[in-house]
């Protein structure tokens, strides 16, 4: 993220100036603008025209009508999301924003501004920035707290950091390439990473990894990130599981959908959240003993690949039919949720692009969740949901699904039948879990062929923020 913000006493008139103003209370423009400017600005006002600029020497103002009668934070993100196309049309590089609607927006503001100026860089001809905003932004020391601000920037920093990875093609992130980006974000941030190479995987014999990586050239990963702070809220820690499918081809099950194959490079998003949500929580120093586990393989056709039929036996000990090798997300999953018991964790929640069910029931605007953690841990995360705007719909994980997934030769099959694809793929997760645990699929909102507003197109980053607003809460529990 290559700009700042800054919070100084008196944002004044010899900055760039973006003023957020309620149409209906123009009280404040007195000193600020001339009579026609103000006319213009009360013709603007009439006519549902929400952003105006005003050029001066030198300097320029803006106005932008963000409305203060509706206490909804998605709307003042979409309208700092907003601000980024006229900023970049007018190459503004410094401004100063102050907040005159008498709302308490401008952290919601700046971050649909930060989020929406995202943008994916790395392989443009050119420099080119992450952010396409200005360079310098400072803000009324009143409008935001420090407090606030820097958790806003932790959250924001961490979810470029998840948006970057699932931007990035098979071609560069590898399984080994990943495990590496978190060693250094491990450094930088302040966690801990511990990661086993394919010899300790096979020592451990996690048969699921090992039988998703055979395809590969490549060989697997598995990182394990720690946050240990002084003086934890939690006694046992939470752990985050994500699902770290750099690539996937299906196998020999190879996706058969037109435009299925071109977007796989998001099957490792499920990662890119805990790895994100690591980042924000040690960037904030958030009082909490966390663990993420990243299980990461690419997904792919080879001599060696494992094919329909196979009977693999698990990390747990369990032995899994593999009836479609595209089912592979489970099977990497399950060996890391086998994994976290070993911690005797007081919550553990996964995150996976799992299955095209999530994203044929919800499409792109909810994720799909299911578990048997506490109604008050669901209520929680259902309010953060709400609160960051992932909204999430639970999903029952009745006994009778399960049957789904009873096999003839070996304890349990990789699918279940034609229907509710999203909640057998939860059932099989299930299997391998004896601790509170929510799972999450993010097949749907991970990715995005177009921008719906800041959630930039491709990587969303979903999952971040709301993890990091879950946390917070749980420290003040
Ligand atoms: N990675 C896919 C799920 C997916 C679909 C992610 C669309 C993002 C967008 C997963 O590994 C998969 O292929 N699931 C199969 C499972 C089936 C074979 C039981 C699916 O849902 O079709
Ligand atoms: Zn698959
Ligand atoms: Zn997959």
């Amino acid at each position: 993220m290559n700009f700042s913000v800054h919070r100084i006493d008196r944002p004044g008139l010899n900055d760039n100036l973006l003023i957020l103003a309620d149409k209906k209370n123009l009280s404040w423009v007195d000193p600020v603008l001339n009579t026609s400017e103000l006319s213009y600005l009360r013709h603007a006002a009439d006519n549902n025209i929400d952003i105006v600029f005003f050029p001066r020497e030198n300097k320029c103002l803006i106005v932008h009508f963000t409305g203060n009668n509706n206490k909804e934070q998605e709307l003042y993100r979409r309208a700092g999301n907003k601000i980024i196309a006229t900023l970049s049309h007018y190459k503004v590089t410094d401004i100063s924003i102050v907040n005159k609607t008498g709302i308490p927006l401008l952290c919601d503001y700046l971050e649909g501004m930060i989020l929406g100026g995202y943008q994916f860089t790395k392989y443009k001809s050119g420099l080119q920035d992450s952010f396409k905003g200005p360079k310098n932004i400072s803000i009324s020391k009143e409008d935001l707290s420090q407090k606030k601000l820097t958790d806003l920037l932790a959250v924001l920093f961490a979810t470029y950091k998840a948006r970057d990875l699932v931007n990035e093609p098979q071609s560069y992130l590898t399984a080994v390439k990943m495990s590496e980006e978190i060693e250094i974000l491990g450094k930088t941030c302040g966690f801990s990473v511990e990661t086993f190479d394919k010899a300790k995987i096979q020592a451990l014999k996690m048969g699921g990894l090992l039988a998703v990586n055979k395809g590969s050239f490549s060989p697997p990963r598995f990182s394990v990130l720690e946050w240990k702070p002084k003086n934890p809220v939690n006694k046992k820690p939470i752990v985050l599981v994500g699902k770290g499918v750099v690539f996937d081809t299906g196998g020999v099950n190879l996706k058969p959908t037109q435009g299925a194959l071109d977007m796989m490079k998001c099957d490792m998003a499920g990662a890119a959240t805990v790895i994100g949500a690591m980042v924000a929580t040690t960037k904030a120093k958030l009082p909490l003993h966390l663990i993420a586990l990243v299980p990461a393989t690419d997904n792919r056709i080879g001599n060696d690949a494992y094919l329909p039929g196979d009977i693999i036996t698990m990390y747990d000990g369990s032995t899994v039919e593999v009836l479609n090798t595209d089912a592979e997300g489970r099977l990497i999953l399950a060996d890391a949720l086998h994994y976290a018991k070993k911690y005797d964790p007081e919550l553990v929640l996964d995150f996976a692009t799992l299955t095209g069910a999530a994203v044929r029931s919800l499409g792109q605007h909810a994720i799909c969740y299911m578990g048997n953690a506490a109604k008050s841990v669901k209520q929680m995360i259902e309010k953060s949901g709400e609160t960051v705007f992932e909204r999430l719909v639970e999903f029952p994980l009745w006994k009778e699904y399960g049957a789904a997934l009873k096999s003839n030769v070996a304890d349990l099959k990789n699918i279940g039948g034609p229907t509710a694809g999203q909640i057998t793929a939860g059932k099989f997760l299930e299997h391998f879990t004896d601790y509170p645990w929510l799972h999450f699929d993010i097949a749907g909102p991970a990715f995005l062929r177009s921008p719906d507003s800041y959630r930039t197109k491709e990587g969303t980053g979903v999952g971040v923020r709301l993890v990091f607003n879950f946390l917070q809460n749980y420290t003040n529990a």
